[in-house]
Parts: structure tokens; C-alpha cells; sequence
């Protein structure tokens, strides 16, 4: 397993490119099963998880190719249905096989995803809506068997204890789209994804408006064909190198960067001190060198969003004064808190939120990164800690950021990836 050590205390400066969304490219992969003929996906990632939907594809009859940051998907034998444990296991979304797969094959038998670091992950949701389109569906042997002959449209109420959620939307509009009949699914995520996705099924012939809004409405066609289409930048990667530029105290200019996409993460920024303007094509980002201490709770789109939570901690961790973090989507996503422990922070933690008191300084140490975000937090401490700090497992990492090494390398960062001896 690959090992980060990173010899902080060095101002990054530069321009890097933000990479196509990951989050928008694992369900768009899996929406091009409901197609008849190629899809091309440009600005796709070059990430683990991008490899294991391949690879998931691969497994169900598609031929799946990247060629110069663009994928390639074409369905060539639709007999298989079975996305197996060893799949989903890795990669959850892989779950997003399960509407495509119900709509245009008939029938699905996707593994049970079981919980993760960032806590429970049911999907209770994902299939009482494909219940309500009409499909049944029996839980055998870990496994979530689901058939319908042909769905029927429906409208569904998609909310949950923690409000809307973005793959279970995914999973219901992919299955709608084939579906007799018109759905309206009310709740609906409104995630720059889910908006991507939406993009994505109307190219490939799909009739849906709403999506952005918290009501969708998915009028169901006869057949969808192939379709290309441009992945949205990654908002995520963006906003952790605008926080990578402000805990470093540098200054970072972001190509291929949606301001529009980030607004509370922006508004967030601006309170702690943090300059972000739009320069053109490319958004700056200065660091003011006092930061201020903030309140912020994360929320669904558009409020702050839940997979930057660690990584703004890792900032707060340095503010003047104490801040509270409270975790409305995941309860229990704070593993990164006993590693930024390690390092000298201040961190209390009650119930789903975290009271961050502002230290001088974080001291380079050994830590180990838990899941993804939680990874990029103890790069951005990292970054600015005095001495050095390797970070174990980094293959977290490499499921959702894009040549981060290379990146920070480029901005200046000292950062080095250790192979297993
Ligand atoms: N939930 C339910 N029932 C369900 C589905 C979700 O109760 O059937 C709950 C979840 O437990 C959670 C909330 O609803 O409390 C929201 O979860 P959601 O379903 O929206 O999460 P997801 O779709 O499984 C995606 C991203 C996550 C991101 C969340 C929230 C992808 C591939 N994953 O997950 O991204 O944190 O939305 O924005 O799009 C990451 O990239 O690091 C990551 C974890």
C-alpha cells in the first residue's frame, strides 16, 4: 500500500486544471447501460473508482475503453445482470447499476452495499422508489434481486431522515426514463450531478425537466440511444485546493472551475478571511493570513456540502478562536478527527458536531487515512504542519483525486508517494 510523506510548511502557488467530476462520472458510466449504441464521456478522471465502474461494466456485457480522458462504454451482450459483492464492496455507487439494469434488462441483482467509514450507508430509498415504479424486489443472499416486466411511472416522494438523496435519485430517474408512463419524483437531489446526469439521459433521447429542483419529472420513452457528453467539473477537488491554497497561505489559480457550483463553500471561504474571486476562465484563491473561526453545518445541495466538511476542519483547525462543525448528512463522518489529533489539533467532539479550537501550528506526524475526504484533510493539514507527516493508505485517495501529487507538486508542495517495500 502506497504512502504519502509530505514535508509541510511550504506556500503553494500556480495554476493546476480541475478534473471532471468523479461523482458525476460514476452514474453517468452506469447510464450508458440504457442506451442502445456508444456513449463518450469527455473529461472523465483518471481514478480508481472511474476503473472499478469499468470494470463493473466490463462484467455486465459492456465493452469499456478510455482513450486521452475520454470513455468510451458501448453494451454489447445484455445477458448478465449480477453486480457482485466483490464490486460494490469497493465502490458503492456501483449501486447505480441497479436502475439501468431493472429498466432496460428487466431484471438486477446488485450486492447489498454493507456501511463504510463515513458511517451507515442504507439504500432503503433507492429501492422504495423503484418499488413504487412497479419493480419487485427480494433481498437473496446479500444480494438485492429486483424485476419488473416493464415499469411504470409514479410519483414518488424521494426525502429521508437526512433529506434528499443524490444516487437513490440517480438510480429512480435512470429507471423512469424507460418506465410507461410519466414520474415526478418530489425530493429529488439537487447536486450539479444530478443535473449532469439529467444532461446525459436527455442526449441519449430521455424527456426529463426539473432536474436542480427538488421535483423532477421523467416522461418515459420506448428506447434510449448512445450519447457524448462533457463531465462537470469536480467541485469537490476545486474546493479542496482552494483550501489547500488558503491553509498554506498561498495563492492558487483554478482552470476548469464552476463558482456556481460552490457558492456555500465560496461564502464559507470568505468568512474565514479566504480571498476567491473569478479572473476570467480561472478562479484566484489568497489566503488572508489571519483566519477567522466560523460555524458550519453541511446540508444538500446548495448548502455547504458534506464530502468538504473534513477538509474545511483541517483549515478551521488553524482559525483564530473556536468553531463548530456539525454533520447533518453523516452523523459519524469524523474519522479525521483523532488523526488531526496527532498532529496538534484541538478537536471536541458532541454528538454530530465537532468544536475546533484554533491552535498555532499542527506538527508533521504518522496518520492514516480512513476514507476519502478524511485523506484529503490530512494532505491539507499536512501541507502546513511543521516537519513531516506520512499519511498510510493513500489508495483512499486515489479513488477520488486525480494526480493530487502531481498537482500540489506543481503548486510547489513537497509531497512524495512511497511504494510498499
Ligand atoms: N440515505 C438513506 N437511505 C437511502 C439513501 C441515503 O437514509 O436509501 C441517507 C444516507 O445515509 C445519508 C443521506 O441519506 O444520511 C444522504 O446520502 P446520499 O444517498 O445522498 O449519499 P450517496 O448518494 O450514497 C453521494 C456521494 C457521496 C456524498 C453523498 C452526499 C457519489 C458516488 N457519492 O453518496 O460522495 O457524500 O452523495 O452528498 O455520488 C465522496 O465522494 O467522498 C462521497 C462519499
Amino acid at each position: 500500500m502506497d504512502r504519502f510523506v509530505i514535508k509541510g510548511g511550504r506556500r503553494l502557488k500556480g495554476t493546476i486544471t480541475v478534473s471532471g467530476a468523479k461523482n458525476a462520472a460514476l452514474p453517468i458510466m452506469a447510464a450508458a447501460l440504457l442506451g442502445d449504441g456508444p456513449s463518450v464521456i469527455h473529461d472523465a478522471p483518471d481514478l480508481a473508482d472511474v476503473r472499478h465502474t469499468a470494470d463493473l461494466l466490463g462484467e455486465l456485457g459492456a465493452e469499456v475503453r478510455r482513450q486521452d480522458g475520454r470513455v468510451h462504454v458501448e453494451v454489447v451482450d445484455e445477458s448478465a445482470s449480477h453486480a457482485p459483492y466483490d464490486r460494490v464492496r469497493k465502490m458503492r455507487a456501483g449501486i447505480c447499476v441497479l436502475g439501468p439494469l431493472l429498466a432496460k434488462r428487466k431484471k438486477a441483482r446488485v450486492a447489498m452495499p454493507g456501511g463504510c467509514a463515513i458511517g451507515s450507508r442504507p439504500v432503503n430509498l433507492h429501492l422504495r422508489g423503484l418499488k413504487a415504479l412497479g419493480a419487485k424486489i427480494e433481498l437473496d443472499g446479500g444480494d438485492i434481486v429486483a424485476t419488473a416486466e416493464r415499469l411504470k411511472g409514479a410519483d414518488i416522494f424521494l426525502g429521508g431522515p437526512f433529506g434528499s438523496t443524490v444516487l437513490g435519485t440517480a438510480n429512480v430517474m435512470m429507471a423512469a426514463t424507460l418506465a410507461e408512463g410519466t414520474t415526478v419524483i418530489e425530493s429529488a437531489a439537487c447536486e450539479p450531478e444530478i443535473q449532469s446526469l439529467a444532461e446525459f439521459l436527455t442526449a441519449m433521447g430521455a424527456r426529463i425537466s426539473g432536474a436542480g429542483s427538488p421535483r423532477m419529472t421523467i416522461e418515459g420513452v420506448e428506447q434510449l440511444h448512445g450519447a457524448e457528453h462533457t463531465l462537470i467539473p469536480d467541485r469537490i477537488e476545486a474546493g479542496t485546493f482552494m483550501i489547500a491554497a488558503a491553509i498554506t497561505n498561498g495563492e492558487v489559480h483554478l482552470r476548469n472551475c464552476r463558482l456556481d457550483h460552490l457558492m456555500a463553500v465560496v461564502d464559507k471561504l470568505r468568512e474565514v478571511g479566504i480571498h476567491v474571486e473569478a479572473d476570467g476562465d480561472e478562479v484566484v484563491v489568497a489566503s488572508a493570513r489571519h483566519l477567522r473561526a466560523t460555524d458550519v453545518t453541511t446540508q444538500p445541495y446548495p448548502g455547504f456540502p458534506t464530502d468538504l466538511q473534513a477538509q474545511l476542519m483541517a483549515l478551521l483547525c488553524l482559525a483564530n478562536g473556536n468553531s463548530a462543525i456539525t454533520e447533518k448528512i453523516f452523523p459519524d463522518r469524523f474519522m479525521h478527527v483523532a488523526e488531526l489529533l496527532r498532529m496538534g489539533a484541538d478537536i471536541r467532539k458532541e454528538g454530530p458536531t465537532a468544536i475546533v479550537t484554533g491552535v498555532k501550528k499542527l506538527i508533521g506526524a504518522p496518520v492514516m487515512a480512513s476514507d476519502l475526504r478524511a485523506s484529503a484533510a490530512l494532505v491539507l493539514g499536512a501541507l502546513v504542519a511543521e516537519g513531516e507527516t506520512t499519511i498510510q493508505r493513500v489508495y483512499h485517495i486515489d479513488r477520488g483525486y486525480d494526480a493530487i501529487e502531481t498537482k500540489l507538486t506543481a503548486l510547489g508542495a513537497e509531497i512524495t508517494r512511497v511504494g510498499e517495500e
